[in-house]
């Protein structure tokens, strides 16, 4: 109880819920109540009132950032993951982040650095804060102790903070390098994640000219899912044709 569930129906359409005492799921599929839900084994299926089956399943965290409450647009699930490697995110890493947005990167970082680590994540507009706290408190059941969630212009807060590690999504990256330079460790990452060419050509430019990081990247992903049924073994019709830029390079000391 209290807690989220995936419900997947025979066209494989689903429902993120959150299973409450007395609650019911309302659908095109009927009326489904919770009681029906709680304490059963995940990956059993349940039966609605219009008699049509759904499986139940803990939401994956890819599930929970998809179709969870968002304020802003989120990092999709396909550039979390090369963020997360490319950043060398891991346990015990020191991380700033901003913006917030949504919390759905947020989430991936806090998973990343473990109890051991910890990510300061900033943000400068409220609603999106309160929308991410919201968003970050229901994913984890409470805002993990090693994140530090910020209001306000990550310009001012790099240097308070040290990281080792810096994860940007948001429209000026540029405006961060200088910070960057001054604060980030000696071999740190920065790691920026931007929609569009100009945005990713002015972040690289400004990072050359700081002459404080090597290993300069940028790169986008593609992810094309295939069909697999029968004969009809092919790539879908549908794909993501673009999401962002991800740049990352790392800081060296002066010689
Ligand atoms: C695209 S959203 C980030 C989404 C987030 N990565 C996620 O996965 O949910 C960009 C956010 O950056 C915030 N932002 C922009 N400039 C900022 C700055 N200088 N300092 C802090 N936050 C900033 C915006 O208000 C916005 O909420």
């Amino acid at each position: 109880m209290g807690d989220d569930c995936l419900l997947i129906d025979a066209k494989g359409k689903y429902y993120l819920i959150r299973l409450t005492e007395g609650g019911n799921f309302h659908s095109h599929l009927g009326r489904l109540p919770h009681v029906d839900i709680i304490g059963i084994q995940e990956g059993s299926s349940v039966v609605s009132e219009k008699g049509s089956r759904l499986v139940v399943l803990r939401p994956r965290f890819f599930d929970y950032i998809l179709k969870m409450k968002r304020g802003a647009q989120v990092v999709y699930p396909k550039d979390i993951g090369p963020i997360l490697v490319y950043a060398d995110i891991a346990p015990g890493s020191l991380v700033l982040e901003a913006g917030t947005g949504s919390g759905a990167l947020t989430m991936a970082l806090v998973r990343g650095v473990g109890p051991d680590g910890r990510v300061v994540s900033v943000e400068r507009r409220s609603d999106h804060a309160e929308h991410a706290h919201q968003a970050i408190e229901r994913y984890f059941g409470t805002i993990p102790s090693n994140l530090e969630l910020r209001v306000g212009n990550v310009e001012e807060m790099v240097a308070g903070v040290q990281p080792d590690r810096i994860v940007l999504d948001l429209p000026q990256p540029w405006d961060i390098v200088e910070a960057a330079v001054d604060s980030l460790q000696g071999g740190g990452v920065f790691c920026s994640y931007v929609p569009t060419v100009p945005q990713m050509q002015q972040t690289v430019e400004t990072l050359q000219a700081s002459g404080a990081f090597i290993e300069l990247m940028s790169f986008e992903t593609f992810l094309r899912t295939w069909n697999v049924e029968g004969r009809s073994v092919r790539p879908d019709h549908r794909m993501v044709g673009h999401t962002g830029f991800i740049t990352v390079a790392r800081k060296i000391l002066p010689a």
